[in-house]
């Protein structure tokens, strides 16, 4: 299986086959455990990873580091103020010069197509660190924080509440698909995934069931997992429509009577972060209570992303130990 991830870039789930997700959520624990018990490998030793980041980031950014640091390798974090991407300089011409000198590069930005010139002209691997149609670490991330609550990543519900046309959304709805989890994403009908995308995921979905609706009764009803993201995605807040969007989410918001209508006890909340939780804070898409309730996993979910950004990281370009 190491193999198979040797020098790919991680772009979207989609590149990947159900054996491989399982692998890197299999390998992430083990990383876990490794770093709790102090065992250090160093499978990065003496590799240099590009940070290059066109928007802010808390956990991406530090997850990157730490991971790197704990390998053995050097991170250069490249902010948009750092370097002449997009202003002297082509992407393309950009990826020339980083792909000589780092052996791979984190990406983080606006045009999904920026990720793939990079990709293309690099020619070491590049990791979507997040772009505006895709998220994939996170749901990495995601996916191992299930693991580790329900022992299982079978017979699992997941119901995403909100923007069903955001990055999270999307690659919540691949990452699903992949591997066989069930997924229902309750938003406006004007904020549903694109048609391109559910046609895909119907396509390949074998063992999931999709379900794509206005009505949060319907998508939530026996989930595993209730899940919501921001409003407004980064690169939204100023946008003439932020208002009438955020308008328009304000039912599905996830408060403690929504929770309840899951009909389990055992369900878990979670959000990539960051998240607008507090009262005083304008957005709201989930309450305070919720956020702060036994139920709400999203710290071990932040934590995991190092974990699981280490091992796509050892994966694609470090060795296997
Ligand atoms: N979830 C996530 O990607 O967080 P950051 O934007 O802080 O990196
Ligand atoms: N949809 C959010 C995710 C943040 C991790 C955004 O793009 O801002």
């Amino acid at each position: 299986m190491k193999n198979s991830f040797y020098k790919r870039s991680f772009l979207t789930l989609k590149d990947f086959s159900k054996e491989e997700i399982l692998y890197l959520i299999d390998l992430s624990i083990r990383l876990k455990k490794e770093k709790i018990e102090k065992i250090y490998k160093y499978r990065l030793k003496n590799k240099n990873i590009a940070l290059l980041f066109e928007k802010t980031s808390t956990r991406t950014r530090c997850a990157a580091s730490v991971a790197c640091f704990d390998e053995g390798a050097h991170a250069e974090f490249l902010g948009k103020s750092d370097i002449q991407l997009g202003k002297k300089e082509s992407v393309k011409d950009t990826a020339r010069v980083l792909g000589r000198m780092f052996d791979a590069i984190i990406f983080r930005g606006f045009k999904h197509d920026t990720l793939l010139t990079l990709s293309e002209f690099s020619k070491v691997p590049v990791i979507n660190g997040l772009t505006d149609d895709y998220h994939p670490t996170q749901v990495l991330a995601d996916f191992m924080t299930i693991k580790e609550r329900f022992n299982r990543l079978d017979n699992i519900k997941i119901a995403f509440l909100g923007d069903g046309n955001n990055n999270m959304a999307n690659s919540l709805l691949a990452g699903c698909a992949k591997i066989g989890l069930d997924i229902s994403i309750a938003a406006p009908k004007t904020l549903y995934p694109t048609k391109d995308l559910i046609n895909y995921i119907n396509s390949i979905k074998k063992d999931s069931e999709i379900c794509i609706t206005e009505d949060v009764n319907e998508a939530i009803i026996n989930a595993d997992v209730v899940y919501t993201d921001v409003w407004l995605s980064m690169g939204e807040e100023k946008s003439k429509f932020a208002e009438k969007k955020v308008q328009l989410l304000k039912k599905y918001r996830v408060n403690s009577d929504v929770m309840k209508l899951t009909g389990k006890s055992s369900t878990i909340f979670l959000h990539c972060l960051p998240a607008s939780h507090e009262s005083e804070v304008h957005n709201l898409e989930v309450t305070d209570e919720v956020f702060e309730s036994e139920q709400s996993l999203v710290f071990e979910q932040a934590e995991n992303r190092m974990h699981t950004i280490k091992a796509i990281l050892s994966a694609v370009i470090g060795e296997y130990k």
